[in-house]
């Protein structure tokens, strides 16, 4: 029985529904899965595998999530390691932003090598207004809720032979 944790950040609790969704997906007889955001996790190295997760803010990911990835880094280094982020921008955006938030994440994945990365769409409260739109190139047709579980679960599915 191998130990993972599916551990999150979570601002409006998209990311928290997704690193649920996940935890039950790759959660088997082989794989016992705990699900906890980042502030209750306690000694990484207990675990074999992690998954990370968290949103974009301000088009790269939270700052949240990479100061809590540099702080455990040494641990992560010798566990299997994969991440996850939601953003709205990434699946309604213009390539210039979608390419921005790619590239933020250029050195967490030189910290962690992860073994998958998810880029999943994700949530926002209320539609944007027109100069915001703009300026991000939204469609103006574009929902709220742009999260893809079917992508999610197509993660979890590579994750579950990975890990
Ligand atoms: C303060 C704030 C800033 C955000 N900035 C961005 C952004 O720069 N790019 C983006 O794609 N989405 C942005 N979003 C949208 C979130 O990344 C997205 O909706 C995500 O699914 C929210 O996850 P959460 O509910 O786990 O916090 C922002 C949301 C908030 C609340």
């Amino acid at each position: 029985m191998k130990n993972v944790l599916v551990t999150y950040y979570s601002k409006t609790n998209t990311t928290k529904m997704i690193a649920e969704k996940i935890g039950e997906l790759i959660s088997s007889e082989s794989l016992k899965v705990s699900i906890q955001p980042i502030e209750a996790t306690t000694r990484l190295s207990d675990y074999d595998g992690v998954i990370i997760g968290a949103p974009i803010h301000g088009m790269r990911w939270a700052t949240e999530i990479v100061d809590y990835i540099n702080l455990h880094a040494s641990e992560l280094k010798d566990i299997k390691t994969a991440y996850f982020f939601s953003s709205y921008i990434i699946k309604t955006g213009s390539g210039f932003w979608r390419r921005a938030i790619t590239k933020s994440l250029d050195t967490v994945n030189e910290l962690i090598s992860p073994i998958q990365k998810g880029k999943f769409g994700g949530r926002v409260e209320k539609v944007f207004g027109g100069f915001p739109r703009l300026i991000f190139g939204i469609k103006k047709s574009s929902p709220i809720d742009v999260v893809d579980w079917e992508e999610v679960a197509a993660f979890a599915d590579l994750l579950k032979v990975e890990l």
